[in-house]
């Protein structure tokens, strides 16, 4: 009962305490998640590029027919998107992604799903920035 004043600052002082640590704690917490994001689906992480790797690409591009619907510099058809420069429009990730399953993130694509290998999508794309 005596010095009541002195009392309730402590509390609020308590709570000021508790309350910039729970601050930080969440702020460290969001910091390690998105610092975490994205691993483990890294493709690229045992993907060792060469010489030769780019044309392997180009050759795994003509076996599925991707020139179909595709044209790079004056060659295939233009049923899709011209693919040079398609490196400018999207990540090394989304073109990941599309490859390995457009429908999934197009679901009315005409695209169609090839099953490709992570490696065979890792070549495609190696031979997509060359161009
Ligand atoms: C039947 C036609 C067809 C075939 C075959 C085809 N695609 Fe496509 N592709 C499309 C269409 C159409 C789009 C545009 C997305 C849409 O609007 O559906 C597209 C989009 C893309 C894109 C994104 C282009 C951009 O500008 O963002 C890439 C990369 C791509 N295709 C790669 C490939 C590869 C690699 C193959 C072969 C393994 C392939 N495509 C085979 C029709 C095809």
């Amino acid at each position: 009962m005596t010095q009541p004043k002195q009392t309730s600052g402590k509390v609020f002082f308590k709570f000021g305490v508790g309350f910039c640590l729970v601050v930080f704690l969440l702020v460290t917490v969001n910091m390690f998640v998105r610092s975490t994001e994205g691993r483990g689906i890294n493709p690229w992480e045992n993907f060792q590029e060469s010489s030769g790797t780019s044309e392997e690409g180009l050759k795994i591009m003509q076996r599925y027919g991707c020139f179909l619907c595709h044209r790079i510099d004056d060659f295939g058809g233009e049923i899709g998107p011209k693919l040079n420069a398609v490196k400018d429009r999207k990540t090394r990730q989304e073109l990941f992604a599309w490859i390995k399953s457009p429908k999934s993130i197009k679901p009315n694509t005409i695209m169609p799903e090839f099953h490709l290998s992570d490696d065979e999508i890792l070549r495609i794309i190696s031979y997509l920035e060359t161009k």
